[in-house]
This record gives C-alpha cells, structure tokens and sequence, in this order.
C-alpha cells in the first residue's frame, strides 16, 4: 500500500527507553472508543489532569480537534473514518516512541481498525477504553445537536443512527459512562496504570 520507495529508517541515538528514564513514566496509547456524546473526550482531558499533576508527559489527540487539521480532508463514510483512525494510529504511534502518554478520542466504531493500531505498537503499549453508555443517555445529552439533526436525516452516516459502532470484544476497561461520575472514571482509568507499571510509584 506504501507508495513511498528508496526510504531507509534512520535510528536514533536517544531511544525510548532514554525518554522513559527521563520522564519517570512509560509511555502508552489510552485509546478511548465509544458514540459520540459517551464522554471519550471529557475523560481523556480529566485523566489528562491528572497525569500532569502527576509530572507525566500527555498529550490528547481528539476526534474533533484532529479532524480540523490533520484529517480535515475526510468526512463520516466507512472509507473515510478508516483512514481517520489510521492516521491517529501512527501519530499516537509517534508520540509514543516520543516517550508521551497519549489520550485518544475518536468514535473509532470498527473492531478492525482499533485492532490494527493495536498492532502497530509494541505489546502492552495499547489500551483500549470502552466508553459504554446508552444511546438513549448519548442522545439525550446531545451536546452538539448532532443526534437530533442525525434523526431528522440531516447528518448521515451517523454513529449509533445510520452507521454502526461495534461493541470491543476484549477492552482492557470499560467505563459505564453513562451509571458512573466522572470523577469514578479517571480513578479507574488512573488504576489500570498503577496496576500496568505505566506510572511508577514515587517515581
Ligand atoms: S470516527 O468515527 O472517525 O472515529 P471521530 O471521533 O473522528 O469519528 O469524530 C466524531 C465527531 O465528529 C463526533 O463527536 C461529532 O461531534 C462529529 N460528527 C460529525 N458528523 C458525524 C457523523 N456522521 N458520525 C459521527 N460523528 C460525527
């Protein structure tokens, strides 16, 4: 699929393990995935607040925020929305070997497409973190209007309306976002990294 020929990868002197000396922290992907409205984005900036109260380096990489930049160029169609979650994937990618702890929250509604940013990290480096709520609750949150302009059919192609989100099979948390306060949330979001040795106690 690469269209790019006559390119060697260059190493770099300073690795990631250097970083991780530095930083005091692993770095990892939290990888956030649920319908519009469950709370992916609200969570990832809390627990952001936490990491860097905590002297950890983060940095939350969103659906919203991305898509005027970055993937600006791509819309809401089953093509579109693999290639958005694609790109993340090799961002988050990047600022892992940066020695960064990245939030992403993104839709990302298609099993496959989380499975292959997966893939593409080491081993242990991906966590995947369901964001459950009802439709019902999403829709009658409707921050952004989108559920109400989607059941009018003026938005197509949405999340949960008119196209499909598939449920994770094998999270590594999931988040009943819709029964649980926000502040329970970062606490067990922040207690999966205790527990995976990404934070390093008194480190
Ligand atoms: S994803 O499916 O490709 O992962 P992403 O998270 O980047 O989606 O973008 C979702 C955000 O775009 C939603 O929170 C919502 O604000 C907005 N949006 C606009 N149109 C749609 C749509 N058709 N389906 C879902 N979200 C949409």
């Amino acid at each position: 699929m690469s269209k790019s020929t006559n390119v060697v990868w260059h190493h770099s002197a300073i690795t990631r393990e250097h970083r991780h000396q530095l930083n005091k922290h692993r770095s990892v992907v939290l990888w956030f995935t649920g319908l519009s409205g469950a709370g992916k984005s609200t969570i990832a900036h809390a627990v952001e607040e936490k990491l860097y109260a905590a002297g950890c380096r983060t940095f939350v990489l969103d659906g919203d925020n991305v898509r005027h930049g970055l993937c600006g160029d791509l819309g809401f169609s089953p093509e579109d929305r693999v290639e958005n979650i694609r790109r993340v994937g090799e961002v988050a990618k990047l600022f892992v070997e940066a020695g960064v702890i990245v939030l992403t929250a993104f839709i990302s509604p298609f099993r496959l497409d989380r499975a292959r940013v997966r893939n593409i990290l080491q081993h242990g480096d991906f966590f995947e973190i369901y964001c459950d709520a009802p439709i019902e609750i999403c829709e009658q949150r409707d921050v952004k209007g989108l559920y109400k302009k989607a059941r009018a059919g003026l938005v197509v192609d949405f999340t949960g309306v008119s196209s499909p989100y598939e449920v994770p099979v094998n999270p590594e948390l999931t988040l009943m976002t819709g029964a649980m306060e926000l502040n329970q949330c970062v606490d067990q979001v922040m207690q999966l990294l205790q527990r995976r040795g990404v934070l390093v106690p008194n480190g």
